[in-house]
């Protein structure tokens, strides 16, 4: 019998896509499912965006292969969106490179960093694919745990007692996904000196840095932080674009150079159009964002109505796209729960605990659910 490669043993099938097949199989039976678990915005993309796709697709190049950085125009389009949104200044030739989405980023990253054996220093709770991807190229995930007491933000004082001596990369990814935690300058400042101290690789996963969050941060406006850091960035929830694929990585030259050596070797370019209209989206006007939070503040207002009647608790500033709710003491296990609530209730809200062991006790609403399918959900109870 052929056998499937060893690494395939240090990795499951993603949550989601388990879960959602339950969740279809119970839609299949006629239930009627309101999923608030994932993140993937409902929305469309601007019509500038939508116009500048379809207009593209009798360009002259439009359907050949297309280089491996992305366009000029894209690039420069991304640079600028950094310099105008987060006062960061990269060469728009060397220190930023389109992605397929972010979350191949993490693979690029990692292939191009980690070697076997190497640790990375990941959040708990955190995005699922930090740890996933860190097993796929045979690297050790050491967990950093965050905390609601500690405002969920790194404690770099216990960090720095462990032994690091192994610790390549560091992941954060700030407006915090799932908890909403923002962090600020000094805690950037703090952990770019603390990678420069440790030798260490600071990523910072950034895209939900323009929803429902007033100040934009990253990483890279820390003076100094490109010795150490990358960023990625994506266009999936700012833009109402997560099935385009889209976003970009920013850092040193040799860094991005570095990513680019691997992907090179794996994909052959993005397609024409959708980097055409990733170009409109990048140079959309503030209008856009305020008239997207507006949509996702009227929801939250009406999820943390839901969160209420469940009797959970959550911060009112949190940033992105999620509720982060904690549950009654007295409930059972956060899986437990939102099983009974998706069996009872056919409402499929996600478990704290597929973000890590402290997601325990804690459950994960999205905003991307239409406010009368909340009502609905709030009056099933
Ligand atoms: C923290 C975090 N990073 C990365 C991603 C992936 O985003 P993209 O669509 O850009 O690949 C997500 C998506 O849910 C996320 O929550």
């Amino acid at each position: 019998m052929i056998q499937v490669a060893d690494r395939l043993q240090t990795v499951e099938e993603y949550y989601f896509s388990k879960k959602l097949r339950e969740v279809r199989g119970l839609m299949a039976e006629g239930k009627p499912i309101i999923n608030m678990g994932i993140g993937s915005p409902d929305m469309a993309p601007s019509k500038e965006v939508l116009e500048a796709l379809v207009t593209s697709l009798g360009d002259d190049k439009a359907h050949q292969y297309q280089s491996y950085q992305g366009l000029p125009e894209l690039r420069n389009a991304a640079a600028n969106f950094y310099k105008k949104h987060f006062q960061v200044e990269v060469d728009s030739n060397t220190e930023l490179l389109p992605l397929m989405g972010s979350k191949e980023g993490i693979m690029h990253i990692s292939m191009a960093f980690l070697n076997e054996g190497d640790e990375v220093l990941i959040p708990n709770p955190g995005y699922p694919t930090y740890t996933s991807v860190t097993k796929l190229v045979g690297a050790v995930p050491k967990y950093y745990g965050l905390t609601q007491s500690g405002s969920w933000l790194p404690d770099l004082e216990v960090l720095e007692k462990t032994d690091l001596s192994k610790v390549k990369l560091m992941w954060l990814s700030y407006p915090h996904m799932p908890t909403g935690a923002n962090a600020n300058k000094e805690i950037f400042e703090g952990l770019v000196k603390f990678a420069k101290r440790n030798n260490i690789l600071l990523v910072n996963d950034n895209p939900y840095s323009f929803v429902l969050n007033e100040e934009r941060l990253s990483i890279l406006a820390v003076p100094g932080a490109k010795e150490v850091a990358l960023e990625l960035n994506s266009l999936s929830k700012t833009f109402n674009m997560a099935g385009w694929r889209v976003g970009f990585v920013l850092g040193n030259a040799r860094f991005i150079d570095a990513v680019l050596k691997v992907k090179s070797n794996m994909d052959s370019g993005m397609f024409y159009g959708l980097q055409k209209g990733a170009v409109k989206a990048l140079e959309l006007s503030s209008k856009w964002y305020s008239a997207l939070n507006k949509v996702y503040q009227k929801r939250r207002a009406l999820i943390f109505q839901l969160a209420d009647t469940l009797g959970c608790t959550y911060n009112t500033d949190a940033s992105g796209m999620f509720v982060w709710a904690k549950l009654p003491s007295e409930m059972p296990s956060a899986e437990a729960f939102i099983d009974k609530i998706l069996y009872d209730k056919s409402i499929f809200i996600t478990p704290g605990t597929i973000f890590g062991s402290n997601g325990e006790g804690y459950i994960r609403f999205s905003l991307c659910v239409k406010e009368e399918q909340i009502k609905e959900a709030i009056n099933r109870f």
